[in-house]
């Protein structure tokens, strides 16, 4: 498998609150793709500031801190062949109001109506960005 890549994913604490776990893990396997690591992690204001590097001086992080923070997610490293293309098309537009139906965001998300997008899942948008955020939460 010498093209096989790696992503980190993370399924996000409102999607381990509803219970969504294994609907997500269920839709990885289905697609026939490979878990290679699995942990349930409480998330520091520190890691996200490394992990969401790009998005720290935004303003709609302190919210996304917030959110990310309030419960533990999942943290997992899935393998196969352009997996990074595959499971971000699986997850769908980052707003779950526009995320296509079949789409993880789009078939269990929506708005809360408390401001910030709630949206389930993480995916690495990059094999550069799955190196990064691999060795950030697993390194
Ligand atoms: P992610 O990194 O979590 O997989 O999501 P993404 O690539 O689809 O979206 P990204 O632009 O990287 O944004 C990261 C997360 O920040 C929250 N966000 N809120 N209020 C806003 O305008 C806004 N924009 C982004 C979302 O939780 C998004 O997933
Ligand atoms: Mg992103």
């Amino acid at each position: 498998m010498s093209n096989s890549e790696q992503i980190l994913v993370l399924v996000k604490p409102d999607g381990v609150a509803r219970g969504l776990v294994g609907e997500v893990i269920s839709r990885i396997e289905a697609r026939g793709y490979v878990i290679a690591k699995l942990e349930l992690r409480q998330a520091t204001a520190e890691l996200l500031a490394a992990h969401y590097a790009e998005h720290v001086a935004k303003p709609f992080y302190p919210a996304l801190v917030e959110y990310m923070t309030a419960g533990p997610v999942v943290a997992m490293v899935v393998e196969g062949a352009q997996v990074i293309t595959a499971f971000r098309t699986m997850a769908g537009a980052t707003d779950p109001i526009k995320a296509a139906p079949g789409t993880i965001r789009g078939d269990l998300g929506r708005d809360w109506g408390t401001g910030e997008i709630r949206n389930i899942v993480h995916g690495s948008d990059s094999p550069e960005s799955a190196a990064r955020e691999i060795a950030l939460w697993f390194g």
